[in-house]
């Protein structure tokens, strides 16, 4: 059983992160599992449909648009730069249109732009303005004004963009007020596709050659979905793992008709749930597996985790063809038994955002896992680091931090307990999980923020319930 309570009402109007704070969700264990959690439209892809469609002259859909919160912040975005977004028609009714003059046409916005939770809307709206003849403002909320901008800032500044930001390059940010950008060569310092991302869209508004270098090749969504939209972007693997980009200034992003598979980061919840609990069949339609994205599954595969890939799709409907469409599969997964993994910086870098729920895989396979490399995971929307490690000591594992890896030692069985999801999505539904498989009662403080990337969560954990 689940139940989502108010704590007690603040006495002043509450903030949306203090309101998303005071939820509390109970979890009780489940004594099996089955069915199939519908996923919500990848986050990712989500995002660059709709930032794309802005910076298209013409009509764009989009068929599978994310709900959460984080994809609705770049929808309002985009309309207070001038998109005109409608959900439903007549033949599909959750197809989006996003109807815009493109990207020399943008509106300069009246108010500042509200990023909310949502560090990719941020860094990618930040390139987008870069060389536009306007300034506007990117804030958030208090997760997000806490967050390192300066890995976009230097870039963008290097390009010719005017940008400045609050002590210790953090938003709110100010930025525009330059038409005219120059391409760049860049190697950024992280591993990070919301920094290619964002020189690369700014790079459409520069003179010359914008090359980004990567040192960790990162998800590749901007770089398909440009080159459906008619951008030529050239992409090469520079021989030791990394990858250049390379984009010409000046083109035009064309319309197009965008179908999203199911978001393959929401997916790894109802995975690891899966593989750990002792009575497991769970269906998984649709989802994302694109290389970039799909190392949570490799991961746990390679745990011993019983995962099968059914139905190789592609998003669009089409055969399985790797450009420009998103690849997705059907995935089956069943209770399994779990070994433990020696998981290299690279392979933290490829699943950053499933790191915490593959850490509590790790608490249920036999012997001691090890994630190297995890610092960026203390700059996502909490310190996901210190968040793990106290929840999931709290219901029982064995896990702890060691110089800059994180040691996981199982199995250990988990009992319920009350641990605080840190108003961060990705720990309250990896919490919410642990709920399942633990003894007793787990309740978790700050959950509603599961609604950031799966309104629909809650649901599913209901429904997969027998
Ligand atoms: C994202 C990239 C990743 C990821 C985030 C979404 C994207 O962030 O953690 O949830 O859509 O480009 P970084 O690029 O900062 O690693």
């Amino acid at each position: 059983m689940t139940a989502l309570s108010p704590t007690a009402p603040s006495p002043s109007a509450p903030s949306p992160t203090e309101m998303t704070r005071a939820v509390a969700l109970v979890v009780r264990p489940a004594a099996a599992l089955r069915g199939s959690p519908r996923l919500p439209g990848d986050k990712s892809i989500s995002h660059r449909a709709l930032l794309l469609g802005l910076l298209a002259e013409g009509r764009s859909t989009i068929v599978g648009l994310s709900e959460g919160e984080d994809v609705r912040s770049t929808r309002s975005i985009i309309e207070a730069l001038g998109a005109r977004v409608e959900v439903g028609d007549v033949d599909a009714s959750d197809r989006v249109t996003v109807d815009s003059d493109g990207l020399a046409s943008l509106t300069p916005p009246s108010r500042p732009l509200d990023c909310g939770n949502a560090g990719t809307t941020m860094r990618l709206v930040a390139g987008i303005l870069a060389g536009q003849p306007f300034a506007a403002t990117l804030d958030g909320d208090d997760s997000l004004r806490s967050r390192p901008m300066g890995r976009v800032i230097e870039p963008l500044r290097a390009m010719g963009a005017s940008v400045s930001a609050a002590a210790g390059d953090r938003a709110p940010l100010e930025i525009g007020g330059r038409a005219h950008l120059t391409a760049i060569d860049w190697t950024p310092e992280v591993a990070s596709a919301q920094v290619k991302s964002a020189i690369l869209l700014a790079g459409l508004r520069a003179d010359g050659t914008t090359i980004v270098r990567e040192s960790v090749a990162t998800r590749d969504h901007t770089e398909r979905m440009l080159r459906a939209r008619g951008v030529a972007v050239r992409s090469r693997d520079d021989g030791r793992g990394g990858d250049v980009v390379e984009l010409d200034g000046g083109q035009a992003v064309r319309p197009y008709d965008e179908s999203i598979p199911g978001d393959v980061s929401a997916a790894a919840f109802w995975l690891v749930a899966g593989v750990a609990h002792p009575d497991a069949s769970l269906e998984l339609e649709a989802v994302g597996i694109n290389p970039g994205r799909r190392a949570a599954i490799d991961l746990l595969r390679e745990m011993g985790g019983d995962i099968e890939e059914r139905r190789a799709i592609s998003a669009q409907g089409g055969t399985l063809d790797p450009e420009p469409g998103e690849p997705a599969a059907d995935l089956v997964v069943r209770s399994s038994n779990l070994r433990s993994i020696d998981v290299d910086g690279r392979s933290v870098a490829a699943a950053i955002d499933e790191i915490p729920v593959l850490a509590l895989a790790a608490t249920q396979a036999r012997g001691t896992s090890r994630f190297r490399s995890i610092g960026e995971l203390r700059v996502k929307e909490s310190d996901r680091i210190a968040g793990i490690v106290a929840g999931l000591r709290a219901l029982g594992a064995d896990i702890a931090v060691d110089g800059n890896d994180l040691v996981v030692v199982g199995p250990t069985p988990l009992h319920g307990a009350e641990v605080d999801g840190q108003a961060d999505h990705r720990l309250v539904m990896t919490f919410a999980i642990a709920g399942l498989l633990a003894a007793g009662q787990t309740t978790i403080h700050g959950a509603a923020s599961h609604a950031i990337s799966d309104p629909g969560f809650l649901t599913e954990l209901e429904r997969i319930r027998p």
